[in-house]
């Protein structure tokens, strides 16, 4: 039985003046986009869907959700001409105006953000309604790489290491460096730390095309406080730089657009768009997965049947919710909604973790207004260049140790986030943030990388549609609080910074609300102030935990295999069994490209690994990306 709707889907995404509030500017939005759909070319989503409406009762895999991880896993297994795959994706094609990379904030909220809520939080995001803190993640092919801050950071080389130490085999810095490579097409490899970039993969990484002059003053301002300005995917990890980011040529590179729209036309891959999986089935007898229920965009109700493996890549927070919905989980959470049980796995949704910030902001001068107007929308429709090209003062990070640190341990404990200057409507229109009048706001936002604190992820009810209950118990941990203050202090030191004077940084005191009875700067103030104004970064993670088999705290083991049930993996961030130092895009796209070949060498034998430890990384000299894997279809 084939169901066929080969049909183009019209895309009903959020366009970039629903985006936007006040009359004269939604008609700039809507021009705008306009004009961005007429520049389209093949490889830009520009709200045409080219993957075929189009899905079979049978398929060799089955991989649900198509977004940072899905995206890769679903390109690199059709690879095989051979293997039949179809891609369940809950939304749909990426909407135009989410490729212009100032505008990323203004779709969260929209129709393309599952916007999902915590349980009230017993110690964070406590000025916020009923204690809820707000989880942004993306509901588009592209998932969550459609609405990110694009920054391409992969980690520090201890915490790679530290997965090895805990006796998870195969996931040192040394074996998944070669796959960071495989994917990455650097454009400024020669600026990089030889030995640990590449050319010729998929995803395109370089800096934005067009910096605010304070980017580099706060990189300066960075290099005054004693950290060079440096290559953070390189040879050390604690420094400041002007991130790469997954951009190409000034527009955002979203996973589903570096790996899948390459592989549209591949008759053996198959897109499913506004289709929710709702369970997957297990064999109780031979405990292998089989199929996959889902409601498709006609809603009706289909089941899918997997001939090899289901590899589960809905994100931190899905990818538990529908194992538990399928009967995978902690017997007692099962039992309170009615779900029967099918496979006792308490770990599922626990060890649920992501970085924790707070914002501080300051006033500066600056004379150079830039705002969001006819002369930046021209500068990027014509050039791909100026303000609306990158995000601001977003593209600049920072690494740093506070006095929690090992100072030798090249492993820092704050990661150090700007925001301004973002050419967007989600503030004030057309003047952006600045205030037209030589003064505007920056923030600065110190997040803890090491989080001690834990959450976990529980259904609700057995309605696949109902959001799970997410409890993210942010700064439960006191070592948290203790580090936060710490970045923040930091933060206020480097705003004092000779290479920022000219800005003249001045600091908002403005208490916040709920803070007033403490004197402002001190320690008991900050830890008010986290508590109440706390920023959950989006770097959800953990909550379907990678260990070494047996471990009663994994779901999966060191190839992904959920515990216990066969032909089933789970790769995406919910694996990480602890998030790394740093954004997680890039950790993502890494892990689904191991996926692909841990199943590529199971069922496609002999498939070598990309390459043993990293003798075939490329020196700075050498141009090409020379590790093509083995054998290479597309
Ligand atoms: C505002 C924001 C800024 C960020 N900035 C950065 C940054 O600058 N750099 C960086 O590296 N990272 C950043 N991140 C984080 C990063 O984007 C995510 O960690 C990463 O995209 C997660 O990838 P994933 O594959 O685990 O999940 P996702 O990309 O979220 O993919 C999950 C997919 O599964 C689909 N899905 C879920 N349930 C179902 C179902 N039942 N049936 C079918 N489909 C389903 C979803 O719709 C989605 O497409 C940011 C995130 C946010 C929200
Ligand atoms: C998306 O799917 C739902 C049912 O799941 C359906 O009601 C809706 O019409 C679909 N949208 C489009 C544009 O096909
Ligand atoms: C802005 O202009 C004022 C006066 O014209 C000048 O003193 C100040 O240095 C300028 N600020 C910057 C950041 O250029
Ligand atoms: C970048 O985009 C601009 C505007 O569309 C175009 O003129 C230019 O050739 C592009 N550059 C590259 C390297 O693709
Ligand atoms: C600019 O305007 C803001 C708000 O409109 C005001 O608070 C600020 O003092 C002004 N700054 C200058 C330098 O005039």
């Amino acid at each position: 039985m084939a169901i066929t709707c080969d049909c183009p889907m019209t895309q009903p995404g959020p366009t970039l003046a629903a985006t936007c509030g006040g009359g004269a500017f939604m008609l700039f939005m809507g021009l705008l986009e306009v004009f961005l759909k007429s520049q389209c070319d093949l490889e830009d989503p520009c709200g045409r869907t080219e993957f075929r409406q189009h899905m079979d009762s049978v398929y060799d895999f089955i991989v649900v959700g198509g977004g940072s991880a899905g995206s890769v896993v679903a390109a690199r297994l059709s690879e095989v001409p051979e293997w039949r795959v179809l891609l369940i994706e809950a939304g749909f094609d990426e909407p135009t105006g989410t490729q212009v990379p100032s505008m990323f904030l203004n779709f969260v909220g929209s129709s393309i953000d599952w916007g999902y809520h915590t349980e009230p939080e017993p110690a964070a995001c406590l000025g916020e309604k009923e204690s809820r803190c707000y989880w942004p993640r993306g509901k588009v092919l592209g998932g969550t790489s459609v609405m990110n801050g694009m920054m391409y950071i992969r980690g520090s080389r201890k915490d790679y290491d530290s997965w090895a130490a805990a006796g998870i085999e195969g996931w040192s810095y040394d074996d998944v460096l070669p796959y960071f490579l495989k994917s990455e097409d650097n454009k400024q490899v020669d600026e990089m730390d030889p030995g640990y970039h590449a050319t010729g993969g998929p995803l395109t990484v370089s800096q934005f095309p067009y910096h605010p002059p304070l980017s580099y003053s706060l990189v300066e301002a960075g290099e005054e406080l004693g950290y060079s300005a440096r290559d953070l995917n390189g040879e050390k990890h604690s420094g400041f730089m002007i991130a790469q980011t997954t951009n190409r040529n000034g527009s955002r590179l979203s996973a589903a657009r570096a790996f899948l729209r390459p592989a549209r036309r591949r008759a053996n891959l198959h897109v499913l768009l506004n289709a929710t999986a709702t369970r997957l089935l297990v064999d109780r007898t031979t405990r292998h997965a089989y199929a996959v229920q889902l409601r498709d965009s006609f809603g009706r109700m289909q089941t899918v049947y997997a001939n090899n493996e289901i590899i589960l890549s809905a994100g931190a927070v899905a990818s538990p919710q529908l194992l538990q919905l399928s009967g995978v989980g902690d017997p007692s959470v099962l039992a309170r909604v009615g779900v029967p049980l099918v496979h006792k796995l308490p770990a599922v949704g626990r060890n649920l973790h992501n970085h924790v910030t707070h914002f501080v902001s300051f006033t500066i001068n600056d004379n150079d207004t830039s705002p969001l107007n006819w002369a930046t929308a021209m500068e990027y429709l014509l050039f791909r260049d100026g303000l609306m090209s990158g995000t601001g003062i977003s593209e600049v990070t920072g690494f740093i140790n506070t006095k929690y640190a090992d100072p030798a341990g090249d492993n820092p404990d704050i990661q150090l986030f700007f925001s301004g200057y973002l050419a967007d409507c989600a503030k004030t229109g057309m003047v952006g943030e600045s205030r037209g009048n030589g003064s505007r706001t920056i923030q600065m936002f110190p997040a803890v990388l090491h989080p001690k604190s834990r959450g976990r992820i529980e259904i609700a009810s057995n309605d696949p549609f109902a959001p799970p209950k997410i409890y993210a118990n942010y700064l439960t941990h006191p070592d948290d609080v203790k580090t936060l203050i710490e970045g923040i202090k930091f933060a206020i030191k480097l705003s004092e910074t000779k290479a920022l004077k000219k800005y003249g940084f001045k600091l908002d005191k403005t208490p916040v609300a709920g803070c007033e009875k403490f004197k402002f700067g001190c320690d008991a103030y900050w830890e008010c102030a986290v508590r109440m104004q706390t920023g959950p970064e989006n770097h959800q993670a953990g909550s379907c935990k990678m260990g070494p088999r047996g471990d009663p705290t994994a779901v999966v083991d060191h190839l992904l295999q959920v515990q216990g049930i066969d032909r089933l993996r789970v790769a995406d961030a919910s694996v990480l069994p602890a998030v790394p130092s740093g954004n997680t895009h890039a950790p993502v796209v890494m892990l689904a490209e191991r996926a692909a070949d841990f199943i590529k060498q199971r069922w496609h034998e002999p498939y070598p690994p990309v390459n043993e430890g990293v003798s075939n990384v490329l020196t700075a000299s050498e141009s090409r990306h020379s590790a093509r894997p083995w054998p290479y279809w597309a």
